[in-house]
């Protein structure tokens, strides 16, 4: 059975985040043969065309990026929209010609916000990979309210039920993969 490598990235860069939370909880609870990473973001910088050169920063999660069979978004909500911070990641990631990086993965989208769960962020963030050409999964959708027991006060992820839905949402997503490479 190949080995299937995931790639999560976040929205928020705050130690304690809910959203790297979700990241965590989805990565204790990988299917067989399956690992994943977390990006770091904290030190990549808004894209601007006029960087000639690719910041080793941005190089290393672009790397990380080009080697996963696949990536998981946690998308923060703020006002109302995905948090600049993985949009930012997404930009620098499609400068690559032929959207080589991105176009055709598959992805699994979750996270954390208000009492709405971060779902207007999470379907700005469908929007997006339409463009991008990337395949994010339906079902089960992960909407988690960021300011309640669901998460201890360091941002893991303690309601099982929860902890469930991130584990289905890795099974189906990896079940994808596989079907694309047989
Ligand atoms: C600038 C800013 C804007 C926010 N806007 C929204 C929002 O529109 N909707 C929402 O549900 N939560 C909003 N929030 C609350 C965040 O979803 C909440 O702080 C959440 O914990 C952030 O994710 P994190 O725990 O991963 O850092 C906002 C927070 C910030 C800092």
């Amino acid at each position: 059975m190949k080995q299937i490598k995931l790639l999560g990235i976040a929205g928020s860069l705050r130690k304690k985040s809910t959203n790297q939370g979700l990241l965590r909880a989805a990565k204790a609870h990988l299917p067989e043969g399956v690992s994943m990473e977390i990006a770091n973001l904290l030190d990549i910088p808004f894209y601007n065309a006029d960087i000639a050169e690719r910041p080793a920063s941005v190089q290393r999660v672009l790397d990380q990026i080009k080697e996963a069979d696949a990536l998981v978004f946690a998308c923060t909500e703020y006002n109302y929209s995905l948090a600049p911070a993985l949009k930012n990641i997404l930009d620098w990631a499609s400068r690559e010609p032929n959207n080589a990086l991105l176009a055709g993965k598959s992805v699994a989208i979750m996270g954390a916000g208000g009492g709405m769960g971060s779902s207007r962020a999470q379907y700005h963030l469908r929007q997006v990979c339409v463009f991008l050409d990337l395949y994010p999964i339906n079902k089960p959708e992960v909407f988690a309210q960021a300011m309640s027991a669901s998460f201890d006060a360091e941002g893991n992820l303690i309601e099982e039920r929860l902890i469930q839905l991130v584990t289905t949402q890795m099974e189906v997503l990896v079940a994808k993969v596989r079907n694309q490479h047989d």
